[in-house]
């Protein structure tokens, strides 16, 4: 695995005291980043906020990346879409992927889900195929959980 369940159990711990009482959702949404960036080394991390018929590019860390997804359109649209996570293990094989870096190889995005409203997409690349486990999937998923109980609160 790429971190253990415990590694997310901590970093957990440490978004939650990151954004309480933090009101601003491009800090808290930068610091998140920075933080699961730290943590895991995973190639790229960022955020998609959804506005409108498409969604935007957020705070992130790693390279240069595409700034406007559309509905149904690779991988976060797809997500969107289907109001569930994507665990790509090779994006090579995902009919429509959007390749924002030539060097990504597997993919997860999970969606941030606010009174079951698709508000923001958690994106995470990897250039490594397969390289999302169990405790990843679970441990970035509660990440999107942790962050969608403060969405309302932030402005
Ligand atoms: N690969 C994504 C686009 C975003 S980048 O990975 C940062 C997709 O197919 O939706």
């Amino acid at each position: 695995m790429k971190q253990d369940k415990e590694t997310y159990r901590q970093l957990h711990l440490q978004a939650d005291a990151l954004i309480t009482g933090e009101s601003d959702r491009t800090a808290n949404l930068a610091n998140v980043a920075a933080l699961l960036h730290d943590v895991t080394g995973y190639f790229w991390i960022g955020f998609y906020l959804v506005k409108g018929d498409e969604m935007v590019l957020g705070p992130f860390q790693g390279p240069v990346a595409c700034t406007r997804i559309g509905f149904g359109k690779g991988v976060c649209g797809a997500a969107w879409r289907d109001k569930c996570s994507y665990d790509v293990p090779d994006v090579h094989a995902f009919p429509g992927h959007i390749a924002c870096s030539s060097l990504s190889q597997s993919e997860f995005v999970t969606p941030i889900l606010v009174c079951d409203q698709v508000v923001a997409f958690l994106d995470v690349d990897s250039e490594r195929l397969s390289d999302f486990y169990k405790a990843d999937l679970e441990g970035i998923e509660g990440l999107a959980d942790i962050i969608a109980k403060h969405w309302t609160t932030w402005t």
